[in-house]
């Protein structure tokens, strides 16, 4: 499943730790796959160094290069597992557009794996190539905003992406949702904002309920752990609402 936003900073490496987080916590056995430049996930997940990245198994998607790619997360809470496919800056060069026929190499180079309950792909604030090779690769996609103006014109340029990449590249994408996040129930603008998404896309597509903006996510983040071990009600509350995304996302 790619996790994506047309915008940066909405929370999409959050949404991943946290489903990964709630995987692991049901005996899942989870694939991170670190698709942004920035590398975030990859050093949340204090994975140790590998031979190779993904930009090497962009390079060259054989089974060789891609299983000298992946890492076990150091995340020792059990009784799953979480594998982390290695960022790297230089992952950056296959985000620009070359001209040339879209040929995903990401979906070749997944292909030759198994024995994963579920694949995240971390994308990269744009819905550039990069973008493109988690979507080609996904059956899935879950889109992550926050409520404000420009969030929804994210999400609609996210919709009309995941639309284009089904019907030219990957029949078999969906959408699993969309994820409000960083919500602060009091505000006014907030409530119109999640209103209007709910009006566009209907009661179903939004991820419910919405993530709330709370610290325990910015301190899981600094520990490099799951947001569940941070044991404050806030940090209870978000590991609550990813597990229950967990299990709408494993019914679809
Ligand atoms: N619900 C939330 N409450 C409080 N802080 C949050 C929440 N969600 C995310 N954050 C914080 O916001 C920052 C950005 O989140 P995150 O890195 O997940 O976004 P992103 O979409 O992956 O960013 P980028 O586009 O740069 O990859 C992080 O420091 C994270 O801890
Ligand atoms: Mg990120």
């Amino acid at each position: 499943m790619s996790v994506l936003s047309l915008k940066g900073g909405v929370g999409k490496t959050s949404v991943v730790l946290g489903l990964a987080g709630a995987a692991v916590s049901r005996g899942l056995a989870s694939l991170v796959v670190d698709l942004d430049p920035q590398g975030n996930a990859t050093s949340i997940l204090r994975t140790h160094t590998t031979r190779k990245t993904v930009a090497d198994v962009l390079a060259h998607p054989t089974q060789a290069t891609i299983e000298e790619a992946l890492t076990p997360c150091d995340w020792e809470i059990g009784p799953g597992e979480v594998d982390v496919l290695a960022g790297h800056p230089s992952v950056i060069r296959y985000d620009s557009w070359t001209g040339q026929t879209f040929r995903p190499k990401l979906a070749k180079a997944l292909a030759h794996l198994d024995g994963y309950d579920l694949v995240l792909i971390d994308c990269p604030p744009s819905l550039g190539a990069l973008t493109r090779e988690a979507l080609a690769a996904s059956d899935l996609a879950l889109i992550v905003t926050t409520p404000s103006y420009f969030g929804s014109q994210g999400v609609e340029r996210a919709v009309q992406e995941i639309n284009e990449i089904k019907r030219t590249v990957n029949p078999n994408l969906s959408l699993a949702g969309i994820v409000v996040n960083r919500v602060r129930s009091v505000a006014e603008e907030h409530q119109y904002r999640t209103g209007e998404l709910v009006n566009i896309y209907g009661k179903s597509a939004l991820m419910k309920p919405f993530v709330p903006e709370r610290i325990a996510i910015t301190q899981a983040e600094g520990f490099g752990q799951p947001v569940g071990m941070v044991k404050t009600p806030g940090g209870r509350e978000v590991s609550d609402i990813f597990d229950g995304y967990l299990t709408a996302i494993l019914r679809k």
